[in-house]
């Protein structure tokens, strides 16, 4: 679903440029759900970035979905339909001015999308909100509230493929199991293809089955989620997210409160 081949992705800078990303290579099958963990700065977010458009490839190839990324301009709003990501920040995310149904009214204005009340009513009560939040603004709702209405917005147009940056870090910790869980249960139902970013193994662990470990840029190590869980890592880099993040042990889940079907 996801063909990610020799992927550079370079920034002009004042004094000539940066590649944030370097010769990454990785594939995401139909239905899989795929980690990248990786310390702050190391080119996660530009991945997921590169993959919408959002930031430029200046080498490599990026296939998602039937689109290839040199078919992009041509695909257009199909391409943009089928892929959608939910970011870090619920606060930054949401319009501060539009109520939570002029948030979900506008991807399907978009997209010529019909049955608009009828859509917006079933994607609120999927993510856990009933109808009446259809009418409150971001700032009367909490963090995780925010972000289910963004997990809303990105699901309404039926994607194909989730982008997820960081859907947790910035909630409280109780908050961030109630997220999970979430987004564990709609990718079960409805066989999404996902990229979850996190910098937390712990949370990778939950939903992921295999995991690409970044630093500086590069792909250094990609493991399946066992591995992670068994925390049999050759690399040191990789074995130092682990302590630092408590590893994939039981406790750390438990931490978080997510449902330990492990
Ligand atoms: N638009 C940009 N211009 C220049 N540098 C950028 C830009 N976006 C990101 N970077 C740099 O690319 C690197 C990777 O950033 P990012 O992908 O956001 O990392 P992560 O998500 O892993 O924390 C960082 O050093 C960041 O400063
Ligand atoms: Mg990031």
């Amino acid at each position: 679903m996801i063909e990610v081949s020799a992927l550079t992705v370079r920034f002009k800078t004042k004094t000539g440029y940066f590649d944030a990303v370097r010769d990454a290579t990785f594939h995401v099958g139909e239905g899989e759900v795929f980690g990248i963990v990786g310390e702050s700065g190391s080119g996660k977010s530009t991945i997921l970035r590169a993959l919408t458009g959002l930031a430029p490839a200046a080498s490599g190839t990026m296939k998602t979905g039937a689109h290839a990324s040199a078919e992009k301009a041509k695909a257009g709003r199909a391409f943009r339909r089928d892929v959608q990501m939910v970011f870090q920040d619920p606060y930054g995310s949401l319009h501060p001015r539009f109520t939570v149904d002029q948030t979900l009214r506008e991807p399907l204005a978009i997209n010529g999308i019909d049955r608009q009340d009828e859509r917006i009513v079933a994607a609120l009560l999927e993510v856990g909100l009933g109808a009446a939040f259809r009418f409150r603004y971001p700032h009367q709702l909490s963090g995780g509230q925010r972000q289910r209405v963004a997990i809303a917005r990105a699901l309404i147009v039926e994607p194909r493929v989730l982008l997820l940056d960081e859907p947790t870090s910035a909630l409280d910790v109780s908050v961030q199991a109630e997220i999970l869980n979430l987004l564990r249960r709609l990718h079960r139902e409805r066989n999404l293809t996902m990229i979850l970013v996190s910098h937390n193994l712990a949370v990778i662990g939950f939903l992921c089955s295999r995991v690409a470990v970044m630093r500086n840029g590069e792909i250094v190590e990609e493991l399946g989620i066992e591995a992670i869980r068994a925390q049999q890592v050759d690399n040191d880099y990789t074995r130092s997210l682990l302590l630092a993040t408590g590893g994939y042990q039981r406790k750390a889940v438990e931490a978080i409160g997510m449902d330990a079907a492990l």
